[in-house]
């Protein structure tokens, strides 16, 4: 099959184009920099230089690429988030979740291309009451916070658009893993090696984690056993509230255990860190594994932090 992937640079692209490639696709994979487009092809993909924002640009590059399916990893998350001011920083991925998203599904729709698979998330649009573990049918949140509106409305468009165009979504959870915010190195790691990230009230939101590999292992898998119009909820099997994951991840990282806030002081920061903190709803992946015959390759953030702890490690440079 031939994959053209847009924003094939990413976290989860690296992981995504040779893994295609290993299983006898072939990939357009494309990115807005040029020095990209050469890692790209170093990887094994052929190499588009497009803005997902510029719409003629991306018609005429799928039409050029004539693929046989089109996926969607355009996200602008890699920077650093300003917690106070997080609709501020999910604004330009919001941007390519809509606009991005319609400029997408014109070109695969005018390139003939009926297999479209699109990114999307699991966590922020759940309503907050009841179960602590959703499925794909469960209810979205009525009155998100005000921080995370945009971003949730952002993801019902591309998840109604990519699937009334028959097209598949897979919600991913907090991404963890090379290339990713959490990684050695990386934004959300360091912030609890230094114990920046503190434990809001209980802790008791629960968090669904996704290692980058297993983001694009779903992606082959949701290629290969076509379901048209579905949306899949791609996390591990191990769902944990913040009060559980974030002392074990510090622990792994080797930092000290996270300070600890009240509820109240967390409100200073906005309604959604308290939400993101004692309230995020965790995901249930059993209709991806049972639909798509995906099986994370990671099963738990547990081990899969600890691996990138070892690697860390490992990379470092021995005393003389
Ligand atoms: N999911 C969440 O809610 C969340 C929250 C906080 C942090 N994060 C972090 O966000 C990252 C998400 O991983 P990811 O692989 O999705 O993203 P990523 O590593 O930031 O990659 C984004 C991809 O989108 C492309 N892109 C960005 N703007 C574009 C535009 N205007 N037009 C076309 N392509 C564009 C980039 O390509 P070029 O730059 O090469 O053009 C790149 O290939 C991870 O680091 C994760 O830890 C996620």
């Amino acid at each position: 099959m031939h994959v053209f992937i847009a924003g094939a640079t990413g976290a989860v692209g690296r992981s995504l184009v040779p893994l295609l490639v290993r299983h006898g696709h072939t990939v357009t994979g494309t990115t807005r920099s040029p020095a990209k487009a050469a890692e790209l092809r170093a990887l094994g993909a052929e190499a588009v230089v497009v803005d997902g924002l510029d719409r003629a640009g991306m018609i005429d590059a799928v039409a050029a690429a004539a693929p046989d399916a089109v996926v969607h990893q355009m996200t602008a998350l890699g920077g650093e988030i300003d917690l106070r001011r997080f609709a501020r920083s999910f604004a330009p991925t919001d941007r390519l979740r809509t606009e991005g998203t319609d400029h997408l599904l014109e070109a695969a729709r005018r390139a003939g291309v009926e297999r479209v698979v699109a990114q999307s998330f699991t966590g922020h649009q759940d309503a907050r009451v009841g179960d602590w573990l959703r499925t794909e049918d469960d209810p979205w949140d009525p009155e998100p916070p005000a921080q995370l509106r945009d971003a949730v409305r952002a993801i019902g468009h591309l998840e109604r658009a990519v699937t009334g165009a028959g097209g598949v979504a897979l919600r991913y959870g907090g991404f963890y893993g090379p290339g990713s915010g959490m990684a050695p190195g990386a934004e959300q790691w360091e912030l609890i090696r230094a114990r920046k990230m503190p434990i809001v009230g209980d802790g008791g939101g629960v968090w669904s984690f996704t290692h980058v590999e297993d983001a694009a292992g779903s992606v082959l898998a949701a290629l290969e056993r076509w379901t048209p119009g579905e949306v899949y909820n791609v996390v591990d099997d191990d769902p944990a509230p913040v009060r559980e994951w974030l002392p074990e991840a510090a622990r792994i990282i080797g930092a000290r255990p996270p300070r600890h806030l009240p509820r109240w002081v967390g409100r200073l920061l906005g309604e959604h860190v308290v939400v993101m903190m004692c309230e995020l709803r965790g995901s249930s992946n059993a209709k991806a594994k049972a639909r798509l015959g995906w099986e994370p390759l990671h099963p738990s953030w547990r081990d899969g932090l600890a691996q990138l702890a070892r690697d860390e490690r490992a990379a470092r440079p021995v005393a003389a």
